[in-house]
């Protein structure tokens, strides 16, 4: 089923919200609770289908998932040791769930295979069969290196491992296995990614040791069950505020949202742009900080994203390029290569949709340059089946001199199924 969803120009928006849990954290918090000693409570879990998928492969493989109320979930783990499942295990549209899992199957005594939809099936599973396979399993995947993933798990040993592509996908699966291996394991990343496999591990009872760059584990340690009420997802959050940056009547405040400082570049991308972002009751919660996000708009100015910046933003630079036409200088994205292997082409994408809509765009094979004070025009995008693609340019449209049509707007429900009606009751016109 694909949906096409026509979004009106808008004059402002306004309004306090409350967003389900962050998506990197509910996948990891679900995957080490299956892995613990008991009942863990799981408040405020993500509503989208990613999570979902992991919470259905974790059934599949013997922990007790129990959804007890709205974004209530309460799983009993298993401890190390996993049941083999019966048949394929499907992580849908979710690159975080083959990934982080590849991790923990690669440990398990028993032979799995990890399947996924056509764009996951075409995304490179390389980064993480590479060093679970120098771990001791034995992976094998289709052209040597997509989806489907079939693991012989084994009895790992630790290793030290630097990892050529900045991924905290692959950063964390790593970690996973070196919790379930012999020994010491080491990860060291060229570029600091987000850490939250790192503080979910420590919150569930592991010892870390944590430097610049650099975070060993040792394996063999159990995990205890928690509980955690998970911050806001900032990633869906970027929607709405790049959304009420746009204009100059919009007052927004978010509440209770993840504020860990490796996610929330974007609030400082803002800021240089010319927005008023304040951040207010920061809390400190198992590790991940979280608090209330007030966004106040100034007229936007322009920005030049690469390097490092590039990797803490990687989810949120499709939503900055859509609505770099509304700024007065354009913004600039580079190093950003890899956003050419996510849900889809995610370059090419914006390239496509924003011309679609009458803007200039030079595209690069690692970014592109959108020029700003170009009004963008009504017509027709496509999500091309990716979430951030559907958000973004819904985002984009409220500024548009004419209605704009989503084609597969539904591709939304893959992080946040309740986007679109969110986004209504907030939007003035
Ligand atoms: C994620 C890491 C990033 C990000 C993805 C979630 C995570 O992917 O794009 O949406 O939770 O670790 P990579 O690890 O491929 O950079």
């Amino acid at each position: 089923m694909s949906l096409d969803l026509a979004i009106r120009p808008a004059r402002n928006l306004l309004g306090a919200l409350r967003l389900p849990g962050d998506k990197s954290i509910s996948h990891r918090y679900a995957i080490l609770a299956a892995l613990a000693a008991g009942e863990s409570r799981l408040e405020n879990f993500s509503t989208g289908a990613d999570c979902a998928s992991t919470l259905a492969c974790l059934s599949a493989l013997g922990a007790t998932v129990t959804r007890t109320a709205a974004g209530m979930i309460n799983i009993l783990g298993r401890g190390p040791v996993l049941a083999a499942p019966q048949g394929s295990l499907d992580c849908g549209n979710s690159g975080s769930t083959m990934r982080m899992l590849a991790g923990v199957l690669a440990a398990q005594p028993f032979q799995s295979q990890l399947i996924g939809d056509a764009s996951l099936s075409r995304r490179p599973m390389a980064r993480v069969i590479e060093p679970l396979t120098k771990m001791g399993a034995s992976i094998t995947a289709s052209d040597g290196a997509c989806p489907p993933l079939r693991i012989s798990g084994a009895g790992l040993r630790g290793m030290d491992y630097a990892l050529p592509v900045p991924s905290a996908q692959v950063k964390t699966a790593v970690l996973f296995a070196g919790l379930l291996a012999q020994g010491e394991t080491s990860v060291s990343e060229p570029v600091r990614t987000r850490d939250h496999g790192e503080l979910a591990l420590e919150a569930f009872g592991a010892r870390l040791t944590r430097a610049l760059g650099r975070v060993s584990i040792q394996g063999g340690q159990p995990l205890h069950p928690v509980a955690m009420r998970i911050p806001g997802d900032i990633s869906t959050a970027a929607f709405f505020l790049c959304a009420a940056a746009l204009f100059p009547q919009s007052n927004l405040v978010l509440d209770d949202v993840l504020l860990n400082p490796t996610r929330s570049a974007l609030l400082d991308v803002l800021s240089a742009l010319g927005a008023r972002v304040s951040m207010l009751n920061v809390e400190d919660r198992l590790g991940e900080l979280a608090g209330t996000i007030r966004l106040e708009p100034r007229p936007l100015g322009g920005v030049r994203i690469s390097g490092v910046q590039t990797v803490a933003l990687i989810d949120e630079l499709p939503v900055l390029a859509a609505i770099a036409p509304y700024t007065e200088q354009g913004i600039e994205i580079r190093d950003a290569a890899e956003l050419r292997v996510k849900e889809s082409d995610r370059i090419a994408a914006v390239a496509q949709n924003l011309r679609a809509l009458g803007a200039n765009v030079e595209e690069f094979p690692d970014g592109l340059r959108v020029p700003g004070g170009q009004p963008l025009k009504g017509g027709e995008v496509d999500s091309f089946g990716d979430h951030r693609i559907a958000m973004a340019f819904a985002v984009a449209a409220l500024r548009a001199q004419d209605q704009v049509v989503i084609r597969n707007a539904d591709a939304a429900r893959v992080s946040f199924p309740e986007f679109f009606e969110t986004l209504e009751k907030l939007v003035e016109r």
